[in-house]
């Protein structure tokens, strides 16, 4: 139980990897705040999370949105005293519904994917710092992604987007240091769930087995062990980093 007491924020996470990371930090003790706009299956995981003993709230969350990102903090802390992690883990992956060359994106798709997956974590941050400074600490986890380090074609505004994580969370790694909060990033590779399944005929997905050092498809489970150590006391002196964790198909 190495997180028992804190509260942690997982945005995103009423389905996909982002339930994997809230199943995983309800069975370290922590306080889960599941934030997603999916009323359904959040307020059901939460639910399913009490009923194992847990400490779990949803709250219904547009990471796009300064006032609802602000009502989800005040939730929170209401409820649990304060806030000490957060996991901003909402992007827009399963949603963009297919590949497509770089000239056919539209304005809108492009704003709409920026506005969430780089926005949506300024929003998060902004909302939870004011309680992390009054905890004396807290720690930020931004999931971010390979493509931004393999340029992967066909979604260039999500490559972009994952390439503005890293660098997003550099900046606030530096402006909140002095009050103890870290900021790192994790960069999952093409993890074989849904919606990847969704983005990637095969025989995409076998390719990316073949290329790792680890030859074995990923699940979200392997992503559970990076997030909690960026979430416990063992990584207190680790910030502004991006940890790599693709099975070795990455080596910068
Ligand atoms: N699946 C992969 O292979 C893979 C690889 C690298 C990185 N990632 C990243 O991991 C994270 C989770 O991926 P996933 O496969 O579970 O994706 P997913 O698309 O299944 O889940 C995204 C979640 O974000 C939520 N969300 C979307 N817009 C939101 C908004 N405006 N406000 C609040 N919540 C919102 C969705 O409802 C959903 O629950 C994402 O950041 C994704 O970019 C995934």
């Amino acid at each position: 139980m190495t997180l028992a007491g804190r509260t942690a924020i997982i945005t995103g996470g009423a389905r996909g990897i982002g339930a994997v990371y809230a199943r995983a930090f309800a069975a370290e003790g922590a306080n889960v705040v599941i934030a997603d706009l999916l009323d359904e299956p959040g307020a059901a995981l939460a639910h399913d999370l009490q009923g194992a003993g847990a400490s779990a709230l949803f709250v219904h969350t547009d990471v796009t949105s300064d006032a609802s990102t602000e009502q989800l903090a005040a939730r929170a802390a209401a409820t649990f005293g304060g806030i000490d992690i957060l996991v901003n883990n909402a992007a827009l992956y399963m949603a963009l519904g297919q590949k497509k060359p770089f000239e056919t994106l539209t304005t809108e798709e492009w704003d709409r994917v920026l506005a969430v997956n780089v926005r949506g974590v300024w929003h998060c941050t902004k909302a939870v710092v004011p309680y992390m400074k009054q905890r004396g600490g807290g720690k930020i986890i931004n999931i971010a992604s390979v493509v931004a380090f393999s340029g992967t074609p066909g979604f260039a505004h999500y490559v972009a987007s994952k390439a503005a994580v890293i660098g997003l969370t550099r900046a606030l790694a530096r402006e909140l240091g002095d009050h103890r909060i870290t900021v790192n990033a994790v960069a999952p590779g093409l993890v074989a769930n849904e919606a990847s399944r969704q983005l990637n005929a095969e025989p995409y997905l076998a390719q990316a087995v073949g290329a790792r050092a680890l030859k074995r498809p990923m699940e979200p489970d392997d992503l559970v062990g990076t997030v909690l150590y960026l979430a416990s006391p063992a990584s207190d002196f680790v910030t502004g980093q991006t940890i790599v964790v693709d099975g070795g198909a990455i080596m910068d």
